[in-house]
């Protein structure tokens, strides 16, 4: 079941989030910065716990990232992660009424997003983003992340 995520839902998407973390796939996120962000985030659960996230950043009313994609190991190629972009999207489209809305993700997985009908781009197209975030990253003179995009009108 995709269901919004909760407050109380941080410590579980923080332990899914971990070894990806581990892996400098994905970028920290403390506790309390999840916390912040359930209003803007997507789960998977089934009656184990929590096995997907996937959140949502708006650089302004029409240019949303999907960001914090993870589904657990054991549940992964079963569509969950599909279906969780499809629902962020969705999720964000209900927040936002400015169209056309444009999606992107930075991510090493290109082709997943392609599935999810996504093109691939370069990063100098998410100014706000570079500006915003890149820029004050660890990893921004070493960042091999494709950028890929969509619009949705
Ligand atoms: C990438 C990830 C989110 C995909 O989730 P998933 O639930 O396993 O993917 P799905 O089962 O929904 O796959 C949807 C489609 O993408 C394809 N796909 C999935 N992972 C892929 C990959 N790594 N490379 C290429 N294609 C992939 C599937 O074959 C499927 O294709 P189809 O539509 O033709 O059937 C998941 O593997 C994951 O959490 N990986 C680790 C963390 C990560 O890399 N996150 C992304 C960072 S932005």
């Amino acid at each position: 079941m995709i269901r919004d995520a909760e407050k109380d839902d941080a410590a579980e998407i923080a332990a899914l989030l971990k070894p990806y973390v581990d892996k400098k796939i994905l970028l920290h996120r403390s506790l309390e910065e999840i916390r912040e962000n359930a209003a803007q985030t997507v789960v998977f659960a089934e009656s184990g716990g929590i096995l997907g996230t996937a959140s949502l950043v708006f650089f302004s009313p029409t240019l949303c990232e999907i960001r914090a994609l993870v589904i657990a190991e054991s549940a992964q190629g079963r569509g969950i992660g599909k279906d969780l972009v499809l629902a962020a999207e969705a999720k964000a489209l209900g927040l936002q009424n400015a169209r056309p809305m444009r999606f992107f993700a930075l991510t090493y997985t290109a082709e997943f997003f392609e599935r999810c009908g996504y093109e691939r781009t370069t990063k100098d197209q998410f100014p706000e983003k570079i500006y915003e975030v890149c820029n004050f990253c660890l990893r921004k003179d070493d960042c091999h992340e494709i950028a890929v995009q969509k619009q949705v009108s």
